[in-house]
């Protein structure tokens, strides 16, 4: 995607250096300012800090942590500790989990002294499927929107958080099915949900913004009446876990609207690679929802009058505040889950036919 017209990605290499440079998504949408990592602590604060964030993008991060540490020290105790750090970070996308078990698989066939350059490798390889996954994403997705455009000759989409590319590498999850519809040529529009308590929309309205997709940012509250309206065609949004059920895990409020959108008669679609879908997780209730401070409830960041970067105190410091980051949408609120591979009902028998390897018989 782009960024004043120029090509971009959310994490990339640095020549002739172990290091990454990835966009610091705290200072967005305000400013746009890229960090430098170039160790594993580098990583693991990126990550914990959320100047990287999103599901498939923490995954991606933490697979360059582990190739970060081991270009420091390349011995099985570098490894195994990277490990643990990165696991550490952040509980719910099971993208991080998934990336560090592949890189734990890969460099296990891999003789020690040369596990440096293959971690590398494997974490570049992973960025890379994670382009191609999500524009396969934006194709499967563009099939499901099209019927939906021809009805009324536009289309108007409603998104949670942030699925779109900022929280990828490319692309996006959620949002790649809009950018394709948008490219198509259908005339799409986007409600985008303010996402409190981190106001993850206000990502989502700078990267559409950036492409020139056109948006309306609502107030979270404001999602029920838009769709009792009838002013949404189906409501897209990405996932941080989505369990062998096919329960979803996503960003706190996505369940409300799942609530709202069944009521209203109207599409509720989940996108998200292979890496957010956990076999091994049985249900939503296994899933672990992370809770993050309560001042993220009670201080907001922002600019002043002259762009200069504050906070604001709603709350005083002793106000009792619980923040838990995540909400399951149980499987049956869910029309269809879309991945890289094509889209399917939420069931386990649908995942299980666009991934039949998973099938343990
Ligand atoms: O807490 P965040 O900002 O990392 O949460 C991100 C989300 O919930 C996204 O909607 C989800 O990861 C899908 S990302 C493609």
């Amino acid at each position: 995607m782009k960024i004043n017209n120029i090509p971009t990605r959310t994490i990339r290499p640095v020549a002739e250096t172990r290091a990454v440079d990835v966009i610091d998504q705290t200072a967005l949408p305000h400013a746009y300012r890229t960090q430098r990592l170039s160790s594993l602590e580098d990583a693991a604060h990126a990550i914990r800090s959320m100047q990287v964030r999103g599901a498939p993008l923490i995954g991606v991060t933490a697979a360059y942590g582990v190739a970060l540490a081991l270009a420091r020290k390349d011995d099985e105790g570098t490894l195994s500790a990277a490990i643990a750090t990165l696991a550490a970070t952040r509980p719910t996308a099971v993208n991080l989990r998934w990336a560090l078990a592949r890189m734990q698989s890969h460099l296990a066939a891999v003789p020690v002294g040369a596990r440096a350059n293959a971690a590398w490798q494997e974490a570049s390889a992973i960025a890379e499927e994670d382009v191609d996954q999500c524009r396969r994403i934006g194709d499967h997705g563009l099939d499901l929107l099209r019927p939906l455009a021809a009805r009324r000759g536009r289309l108007d989409l409603m998104t949670h958080c942030n699925a779109g590319w900022l929280a990828t590498v490319d692309f996006g999850t959620a949002l790649a099915p809009i950018y394709a519809a948008f490219d198509a040529g259908i005339d799409v529009r986007v409600w985008v949900s303010e996402t409190r308590p981190r106001n993850q929309g206000l990502l989502t309205a700078w990267e559409l913004k950036q492409h020139g997709v056109p948006h309306t940012l609502i107030a979270d509250n404001a999602t029920g009446l838009l769709l009792s309206r009838g002013e949404v065609d189906a409501v897209i949004v990405g996932a941080d876990r989505i369990a062998a059920n096919a329960d979803v895990a996503n960003k706190v409020g996505t369940y409300l609207k799942a609530l709202a959108a069944r009521e209203a008669g109207v599409p509720f679609y989940v996108a998200a690679p292979r890496s957010t879908i956990d076999f091994t997780c049985p249900d939503g209730n296994a899933i672990p929802i992370e809770e993050r401070s309560g001042d993220e409830l009670r201080v907001i960041p922002g600019v002043d009058n002259s762009g200069h970067p504050g906070a604001i105190r709603q709350f005083p410091a002793d106000e009792a505040v619980a923040n838990p980051a995540f909400d399951v949408t149980p499987a049956r609120l869910v029309s269809t889950i879309i991945t890289e591979r094509g889209s399917c009902p939420a069931t386990p028998d649908g995942l299980l036919k666009l991934y039949p390897e998973e099938s343990h018989a």
